[in-house]
């Protein structure tokens, strides 16, 4: 049966394949840009698109509004940003702001207002697409400051998210996709949007309450915190 999905950042990149792949096997898609015109105009896929400005909280608020009461099964938690601290001479609070406030914080208030729609879902299924820079055992290399944090800062709140949903059945994750060639990625990273997604399809298709709390890399595989 079809499941709606959810997926944040779907004008581009790995949120653009989500939305792809998932039209394409006949799931309902709802994504969001920040340009919905643009989103539509360009997106070759029959997903709707709604407006979605992760650095404000009026935008994630209204989330809701967009929705005429409908049921998410699954929310993809996929829009997120790069920093330019690399290195402590590059750390500025405001970078650091901005960073944390897209790739930590926007996630865990998206998920607040689209909780009575994943409620009525089938699967109460939240998926935040995070980073294998933001483990901290796998940090051997520094740099990416903001990044890194940031990712950490969003496996923790995911954690949180799963204690406190999990008696209602939730189902809480944190993604690795690979290092894949998009904006973010670069063209000399070592995956397609096309292989990322279809994996961390696989992956999503299997989770279950079992696996709440869980921070998996895109071939189901385990990460360290
Ligand atoms: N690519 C990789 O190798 C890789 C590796 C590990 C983790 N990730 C993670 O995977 C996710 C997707 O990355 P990607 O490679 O697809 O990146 P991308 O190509 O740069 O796309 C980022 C998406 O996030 C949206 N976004 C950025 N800032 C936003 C804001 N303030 N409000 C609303 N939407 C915003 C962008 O919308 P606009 O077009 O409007 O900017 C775009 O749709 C991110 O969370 C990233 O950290 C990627």
């Amino acid at each position: 049966m079809a499941n709606t999905y959810f997926v944040t950042g779907s004008n581009r990149g790995l949120g653009l394949e989500f939305v792809k792949q998932l039209s394409a096997r006949g799931d309902v898609v709802i994504g969001t840009a920040r340009d919905v015109a643009r989103a539509e105009k360009d997106g070759d896929h029959a997903a709707a698109i709604v407006p979605l400005e992760l650095t404000d909280p009026a935008s994630i608020e209204s989330l809701p509004d967009h929705l005429t009461d409908r049921t998410i099964d699954v929310l993809i938690n996929n829009a997120g940003v790069s920093s330019d601290s690399n290195g402590l001479s590059k750390v500025r609070m405001d970078e650091m702001q901005r960073v944390f406030t897209i790739n930590s914080i926007a996630p865990v208030l998206v998920t607040k207002a689209l909780l009575p729609s994943l409620r009525k879902g089938s699967r109460k299924l939240v998926v935040t697409v995070s980073s294998q820079l933001g483990s901290i055992t796998n940090n051997a290399g520094g740099s990416s400051y903001g990044y890194r944090a940031s990712k950490a800062a969003v496996n923790m709140l995911t954690v949180s998210m799963h204690h406190e949903l999990k008696s209602e059945g939730f189902t809480c994750v944190v993604v690795h996709p690979g290092w894949v060639q998009t904006d973010m990625g670069g063209p000399n990273a070592t995956l397609t949007p096309e292989q990322s997604i279809s994996s961390l399809i696989t992956l999503i298709d299997k989770l279950t309450t079992a696996d709440s709390g869980k921070f998996f890399n895109y071939d189901g595989s385990i990460l360290p915190w």
